[in-house]
């Protein structure tokens, strides 16, 4: 088999699964039970929030753990809004739906969102952002990397322009976290999402990055778990494995980052040589696994097909939007026509793919451009 959907999806590794295996069998107490078995899954909360605190420069009181990312992408715009006034909120064209459906619900219920345009590779405008901001806008949220096409968004820099202007700043780091460093010592960042399952964690764990002092209200009601915000009995062994996950690809960031970006431009370069394919997104400041690619006259469905009769998983544009025949919204946005949106697929590599599996895909996608394009 040869995975190179990891930006839908990864999977759990050896050393999380590892880690989490004693609380999905002996240690399956209720960390709010006040004996041995349940103090032992306390523990091993608390234990997690702090390492994975330490690891990202930040203080165990400002980690909080959710289902998903999806879910603290809600909590962080749903439950920043003030009571009783017409918020405005700032964003960009190219969120992922968690944020822009989030944005929605709120603009439904009154409320004034502004959507930033990105440039032709994904990048939001800095000044559109400066004039956008105006004394009602109380927060923006853009997110750390595109999980379509790759674009590093200039993070630090929106997030200063942000705690400037005394607006909260937000960003989805779903498919940053574990690709870059993402480092929250930069204090202009007050909330940050991401999701365990893109980093060798399991589906359904996720976290939100909430600096303290942030005034925002508890997204799920109930008991007094996460510090009376985020109801529900914990999901002990996902956070212990979610904790793991953090720690392993911290150790290796910078090694893996490196091998990943020299095998995404090893394969691109061979891409970018078939007739017709052109590259979505951004050269520099791109994912290092990200390769958003269009093949003029080529149904995805048709390749990605063709792939998965030889044991290749590849993407047709994004997962969310996979399965739609509408064209990607971000390529609209980076001004792609509909007939490029729609010959659109995505391989998200990372460390564990090879050489040779990307010689291998390469050579099935000339063949499918040659067996399959419509001329
Ligand atoms: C940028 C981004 N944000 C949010 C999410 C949602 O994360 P989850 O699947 O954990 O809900 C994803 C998942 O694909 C994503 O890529």
């Amino acid at each position: 088999m040869i995975y190179m959907d990891n930006a839908a999806t990864t999977k759990i590794t050896d050393s999380v699964l590892r880690e989490m295996m004693p609380y999905l069998t002996d240690y399956y107490g209720n960390a709010s039970s006040i004996y041995s078995l349940g103090q032992k899954s306390r523990a091993a909360i608390e234990n997690s929030r702090i390492k994975i605190a330490n690891i990202l420069n930040v203080k165990p009181s400002e980690i909080y753990f959710t289902s998903s990312g999806s879910e603290s992408d809600n909590w962080a715009i749903k439950e920043t809004i003030k009571k009783g006034e017409v918020n405005h909120i700032i964003s960009s064209k190219i969120e992922h739906p968690a944020v822009l459906n989030s944005l929605k619900y709120l603009q439904n219920k009154g409320h004034k969102i502004d959507l930033l345009d990105v440039d032709e590779y994904g990048f939001v405008n800095l000044d559109e952002l400066r004039e956008k901001i105006t004394e009602n806008t109380n927060l923006v949220s853009v997110m750390y990397a595109n999980n379509e096409i790759g674009t590093i968004e200039p993070i630090d820099e929106i997030a200063k322009i942000c705690s400037e202007k005394g607006v909260l700043f937000h960003t989805d780091a779903v498919q940053a976290f574990g690709n870059l460093k993402v480092d929250l010592s930069n204090k202009n960042i007050d909330m940050c999402s991401m999701s365990g399952h893109k980093i060798g964690a399991p589906k359904g764990i996720g976290l939100l990055y909430i600096k303290d002092g942030t005034k925002i209200n508890s997204f799920i009601n109930g008991g007094s778990q996460e510090r009376d915000k985020r109801a529900s009995t914990e999901n002990v062994a996902s956070i212990v494995g979610l904790a793991k996950a953090i720690e392993d690809v911290y150790n290796d960031l910078d090694k893996n980052r490196e091998y990943t970006t020299n095998l995404r431009d090893y394969t691109l370069d061979k891409l970018l040589n078939i007739d017709g394919v052109v590259l979505n997104g951004p050269r520099e400041n791109r994912l290092p696994g990200n390769i958003n690619i269009s093949i003029k006259n080529m149904k995805p469905q048709t390749l990605v097909q063709y792939l998965d009769m030889f044991d290749i998983f590849v993407s047709q544009g994004s997962a969310c939007a996979a399965g739609s025949i509408e064209p990607s919204y971000v390529l609209s946005a980076i001004g792609r026509n509909s007939d490029l949106s729609l010959s659109t697929i995505r391989i998200s590599l990372n460390s564990s793919n090879t050489k040779e599996e990307c010689d291998f895909v390469v050579e099935k996608i000339k063949d499918a451009v040659n067996k399959f394009s419509i001329r």
